[in-house]
C-alpha cells in the first residue's frame, strides 16, 4: 500500500489532534528563510504551510486534500517521488511528518533538490544506537515500531542524498500537534483511542501490538511503575527525542 493509499483509509480523523505546533513552526519559518515562493509536500490538511508566503501544496491522499480548510494553498494531487514542476520553479520546498511513508525517500527529496533552490524537511533520527532507549514508549511498550524502520534509509543518507545539514527539533511538553513522540509528558493521552488514531504507527504495528502496548502503559500507570521510570521526565519543559529538520 503506496503511503497516500494509507492516509486514504486513516486519515478521515487527522485534524482531531494533528494540527501546527507554534514552536515547531517558528523553527521551520526560520529555517525556511527569505522565500517567498513554498512547495509543501506530503502537505496533507495543511498543518506548518507558512502565512504570507505563495504556498503550492502536493499531496497524494484525496481524504487529506478534502479537509483542507477553504483558505488553504492550491493543493496538487501528486507524490513527492514524482513532482510535476519544472527545475527549480521554488524559492523553497518543505516536507514535515511524511518522509517516512514516501515509497522511495531519497528520490522524493531529490526530487524536491530539483525543483527548488532550498529543502527543508521535518524528520527523525533513528540511526544511532541510543535511539531505542530515547522515548519510553517505544523502549518500555512498543518495540515493534524499529521494524518499521527495516530497510529505510538512516538521517544520514537522507542528508547526505541533498547535502543537507541537520538541526534538533525539541518537543514541547505541552506540544499541540499530536504526533507519536508529543505526548511524551503526557503519559495518559495514549490510553485515548482518538490520540492514537491521528498517529499511522499505531496502524502500522497492528491491532495485537496496539492493545497489548495500551494494556501495559494502564498498568503501569495505575501502579505507579511508569512515574518510577520516568522520574526524570517530569521537570523537563521540552525533550530531545531525535526529530530533526534537514536544511540545505
Ligand atoms: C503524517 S501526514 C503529515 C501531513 C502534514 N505534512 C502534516 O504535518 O500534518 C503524512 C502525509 O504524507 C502523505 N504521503 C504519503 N506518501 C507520500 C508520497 N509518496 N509523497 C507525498 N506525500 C505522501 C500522506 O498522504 C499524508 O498526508
Amino acid at each position: 500500500m503506496s503511503g497516500g493509499q494509507l492516509y486514504d483509509a486513516i486519515g478521515a480523523t487527522y485534524t482531531v489532534t494533528r494540527c501546527t505546533e507554534p514552536r515547531i513552526a517558528a523553527q521551520v519559518w526560520a529555517a525556511l528563510g527569505d522565500a517567498r515562493t513554498v512547495l509543501n509536500v506530503g502537505a496533507g490538511t495543511g498543518s506548518y504551510e507558512p502565512p504570507g508566503r505563495d504556498v503550492i501544496a502536493v499531496e497524494p491522499s484525496s481524504v487529506m486534500r478534502a479537509q483542507r480548510p477553504a483558505d488553504a494553498a492550491l493543493c496538487v494531487a501528486a507524490a513527492a517521488e514524482s513532482l510535476p514542476f519544472e527545475d527549480q520553479s521554488f524559492d523553497a520546498a518543505m516536507a514535515f511528518a511524511t518522509v517516512h511513508h514516501w515509497q522511495d525517500p531519497i528520490a522524493g527529496l531529490r526530487e524536491m533538490r530539483r525543483v527548488a533552490r532550498r529543502v527543508v524537511v521535518f524528520t527523525h533520527d533513528t540511526s544511532d544506537t541510543g535511539w531505542r532507549r530515547r522515548f519510553w514508549l517505544t523502549r518500555d511498550y512498543l518495540p515493534e515500531v524499529a521494524d518499521l524502520l527495516a530497510g529505510r534509509p538512516s538521517l544520514t543518507e537522507l542528508a547526505r542524498a541533498i547535502g543537507a545539514r541537520t538541526e534538533p527539533v525539541l518537543i514541547p511538553w505541552d506540544c499541540a500537534d499530536g504526533f507519536f513522540e508529543a505526548y511524551w509528558r503526557r503519559p495518559e493521552a495514549y490510553l485515548d483511542d482518538h490520540v492514537r488514531r491521528g498517529v499511522s504507527v499505531w496502524v502500522r504495528v497492528g491491532p495485537e501490538c496496539e492493545q497489548r502496548a495500551v494494556r501495559s502503559l494502564r498498568a503501569d500507570l495505575a501502579s505507579g511503575r511508569w512515574a518510577e521510570r520516568n522520574r526524570d521526565l517530569i521537570a523537563l519543559g521540552a525533550a530531545e527525542l531525535g526529530l530533526r529538520l534537514l536544511i540545505t
